[in-house]
């Protein structure tokens, strides 16, 4: 699947919402069905005033990690960082949340309104190293549309 391919389809979902956790749910299946890597597709947001993240709609299998602290795992350490995480190789991290034992690859971009870090898309894969800068751009991409809704 070429990524750029996505885009128009994330920009109609984003411009016909009317419900954002729906049409973030509607995000979350369209990346994780049309990119063959990307095997759980989900957004955390900072949980109110608190200084963790909270698991919002997600595509894949459910997880056990629906709270995270700041500074803990790949999505707590971008919620401080305010920078994209690519981890090629989970096992090769010290401070890494597993949530399934198929995942070996992970990417997290953080979500910033008004230029304030509000959350991130967070990207399982069950591939080893699958993810480029064409990721990179295409997910700052998709979190900026994201942002236009929050
Ligand atoms: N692996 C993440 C935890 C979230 S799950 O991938 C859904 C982390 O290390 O923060």
């Amino acid at each position: 699947m070429n990524l750029q391919s996505l885009k128009p389809t994330i920009t109609q979902l984003i411009e016909n919402s009317s419900d954002v956790d729906y049409t973030l749910l509607e995000i979350c299946n369209l990346l994780k069905s049309e990119v063959s890597y990307y095997d759980w597709v989900g957004f955390y947001f900072k949980n109110g005033d608190k200084n963790e993240l909270k698991l919002g709609p997600y595509a894949g299998a459910p997880t056990d990690h629906t709270i995270i602290p700041f500074g803990k795992g790949i999505c707590g350490q971008v919620a401080v960082s305010n920078k994209n995480f690519v981890v090629p190789d989970v096992k090769a991290q010290d401070n890494y949340i597993a949530c399934s034992i198929t995942v070996k690859s992970e990417i997290v971009i953080p979500i910033f309104v008004d230029g304030k870090n509000i959350g991130q898309i967070d990207i399982d894969s069950n591939t080893l190293d699958p993810f480029s800068k064409k990721d990179e751009e295409f997910l700052e991409f998709v979190c900026a549309k994201v942002a236009t809704l929050l």
